[in-house]
Formats: structure tokens, C-alpha cells, sequence
């Protein structure tokens, strides 16, 4: 099975997807854990091209084509193989950032966006965890965390809400898939609401 997580930068949804991967594992499947962009060799060479530098960097068609290249790299040399042997995998984010990132970013990207995953990707997950936070608290996060990787926490408050939005609104828009988890509280009952979901 497949499983993703996510949501805005900042949401907590690396924390989750760590400890979803330790409670199966520890429930005794073989599990996982990996992220975009990156999660290969190969995709975490994009993923630098991809979150550094300025905000205006690439063009949203561009920057979906490079989200686009990491995730089918991912797919092929890690993912795939990975479902294929029977395994669990717990992704820190998928398809849907770039749904919600890049299609956020100009909205009539969405489009473009599926049709692109349509012909590289194809698969979903089983099912999809959105930690949802309030835009103020997620930013304020990312931005205590530093380093170099802010390319997008760069853009703002306004973007941030923007993606927030969009987060919530897939969820309307997959029920069946994709399950929005109140993501205040501590890791550990964030956790409790992600385990009683799946
Ligand atoms: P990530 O490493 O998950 O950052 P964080 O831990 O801060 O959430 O992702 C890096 C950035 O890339 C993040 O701001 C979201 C963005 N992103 C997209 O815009 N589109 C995508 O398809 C993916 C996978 C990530």
C-alpha cells in the first residue's frame, strides 16, 4: 500500500509520516519511508534545483516538468520496486503538492498538472493524509527551522493560505482517498488521529 502525507510547509507532516512508518513497522509490516521531492539519488539532485534560490527561480510550467521528472525518477527506481516486493511505503508528500503547490502558484496549472501526471505517474495512493494547521503557526515553523530550503516559505503568508486552501479543497475533492487530521495538539495525538483513520 501506498500511503502519503500532506500538507502546507511547516504542517507537521514529516513528524507523521516517521511515526506512521514506526507504528507498522512495529505492527510487523515491511515498511518504507520516504519523501519528495527526492527519495532517490537521482530526484534529490532536482529536489536541490527545486527548493533553493529565489522564489521566482523557474516558471510554474517548468518547476511542474522538474516536480514531474523527480516523482517518476522516485517511482522507478524506489517506489514501484518497493509495492511491487509486498512492502508498505509512507511518502512525505506526492502528487498532490503539485496539484495544490504548483496549481496554487496559477490555477490554471491544474490541468497541466494532471495531465502530466496522467502520462509519467498514473498511480495514487491508497490513501492520503492532509495535516491541516492554520497558515500562521506552519509558517512561523518553517521559518524557525532555517537552513537554505525556504524557496517556498519565501513566498508568504498569502501563499501559505492559499495552499492551505487547496489542501482542504482536495480532500472535498478525493473523499474516498484523501482524509483531512486536525493537525493541532502534540505529535503524539496528531498521530492517534492519522493511526484511527487509516
Ligand atoms: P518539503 O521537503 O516537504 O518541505 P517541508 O518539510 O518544509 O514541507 O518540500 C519542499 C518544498 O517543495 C515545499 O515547500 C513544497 C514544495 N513542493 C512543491 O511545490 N510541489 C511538489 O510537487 C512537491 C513534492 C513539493
Amino acid at each position: 500500500m501506498l500511503i502519503s502525507f500532506e500538507g502546507i510547509d511547516g504542517c507537521g507532516k514529516s513528524t507523521q509520516s516517521r511515526l506512521l512508518a514506526d507504528v507498522l513497522t512495529a505492527e510487523g509490516r515491511e515498511v518504507v519511508l520516504t519523501r519528495e521531492p527526492g527519495g532517490s539519488p537521482g530526484a534529490e539532485e532536482i529536489r536541490r534545483l527545486l527548493v533553493e534560490g529565489a522564489g521566482e527561480r523557474w516558471s510554474p510550467e517548468t518547476e511542474c516538468l522538474l516536480f514531474t521528472a523527480a516523482r517518476r525518477d522516485h517511482m522507478e527506481r524506489l517506489i514501484r520496486p518497493a509495492l511491487d516486493a509486498g512492502r508498505t511505503v509512507v511518502t512525505d508528500r506526492f502528487a498532490d503538492s503539485t496539484r495544490v503547490y504548483q496549481g496554487a502558484a496559477r490555477g490554471d496549472l491544474r490541468v497541466l498538472v494532471d495531465q502530466l501526471h496522467g502520462l509519467m505517474i498514473g498511480t495514487e495512493p491508497a490513501r492520503t493524509f492532509v495535516i491541516d494547521i492554520d497558515p500562521e503557526t506552519g509558517l512561523a515553523r518553517g521559518q524557525a527551522r532555517g537552513g537554505t530550503e525556504d524557496r517556498f516559505e519565501s513566498l508568504g503568508l498569502e501563499f501559505q493560505q492559499r495552499l492551505a486552501r487547496g489542501f482542504r479543497a482536495l480532500a472535498a475533492e478525493y473523499p474516498e482517498r484523501v482524509r483531512l487530521i486536525d493537525g493541532r495538539g502534540t505529535p503524539e495525538q496528531v498521530a492517534a488521529r492519522v493511526r484511527q483513520a487509516l
